[in-house]
């Protein structure tokens, strides 16, 4: 028997094909949501046959644009939120760039994934979750949640966002069965890194998008409130914290300005 049903968003690459399969190998049933139609079905093909997981899940697939009004409805028409154990607020998109560089349709459209959609998931599943006595809430911030990043300024923005209303909620919710999760990675091999062009990470400071799945898991079922998965990154974090704002403000500056030849 399933464990469970978990919705995870923006499974079709990176972090949310990682968690869905992670989430697959331990038994959950699974409704996987991004727009890439045919590398959803792939991926549930994998999962339900079992093939490389050796796991026998169901998997429901519903292809749609969660920046826009139209998908959103067209997503929480497809399911029903009372069969949902476990929502993983995944789906996330950044653009470089300076501000006023950025062409406004980009800053709506992440505002419209990163913060919107995921807060109407949460808002339309979790009453059903509170009347269960249970559920589980991951939403995937950043490391960019905790400081500003020039240069990046709308994405730091959006998972600041994020970390916040996971952190009041976990308190809002405290007693009622359900709790919420903020993963918080630092660089990740994925298609999102390679689009911010210019990014030059050396590898050793890279995770993988499976050891980020696997930290995130182990996040939820645990019920911590925080996770940054990797001791390079919680360093960082910690370091930051302790400074001045300024400071780290600063430093974030000059780094955006830093332009390698
Ligand atoms: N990679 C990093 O270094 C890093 C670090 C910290 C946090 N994160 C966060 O991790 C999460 C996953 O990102 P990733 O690194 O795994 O990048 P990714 O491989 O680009 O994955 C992004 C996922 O979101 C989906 N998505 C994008 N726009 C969408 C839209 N309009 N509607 C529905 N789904 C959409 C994509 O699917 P489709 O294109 O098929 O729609 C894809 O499945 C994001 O929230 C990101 O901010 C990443």
């Amino acid at each position: 028997m399933a464990r469970g049903k978990a919705l995870i968003t923006g499974a079709s690459s990176g972090i949310g094909e990682a968690l869905a399969r992670q989430f697959a190998e331990k038994g959950f049933d699974l409704i996987i949501t991004a727009r890439r139609e045919s590398r959803l079905q792939d991926l549930a093909e994998a999962l339900e046959n079992g093939g490389d997981l050796g796991g026998d899940v169901k998997v429901q697939i519903v292809a749609c644009d969660l920046s826009t009004t139209t998908g959103m409805d067209y997503l929480l028409d497809a399911i029903d939120p009372s069969s949902i154990d476990v929502l993983v607020n995944n789906a996330g998109v950044a653009y470089p760039g300076t501000f006023p560089e950025q062409n406004f349709e980009d800053i709506a459209s992440l505002l419209s994934l990163n913060i919107t959609a995921l807060t109407r998931l949460i808002h339309a599943i979790l009453p059903s979750m509170i009347e269960k006595g249970a559920g589980r809430i991951m939403n995937v911030a950043s490391v960019a949640s905790f400081q500003p990043v020039p240069s990046m300024s709308v994405y730091a923005a959006s998972k600041a966002f994020v970390l916040s209303l996971t952190e009041s909620l976990s308190e809002e919710l405290k007693g009622s069965g359900v709790s919420t999760t903020a993963l918080c990675p630092g660089i990740t091999k994925t298609d999102l890194l390679e689009n911010l062009q210019g990014a030059q990470i050396p590898p050793f400071m890279m995770s993988t998008s499976k050891e980020v799945a696997r930290e995130g898991y182990e996040a939820l079922m645990n019920k911590e409130v925080i996770r940054i998965p990797g001791i390079a990154n919680q360093a960082a974090v910690t370091w930051a914290k302790h400074q001045p704002r300024w400071l780290v403000r600063g430093l974030g500056g000059l780094a955006a300005r830093f332009k390698p030849n």
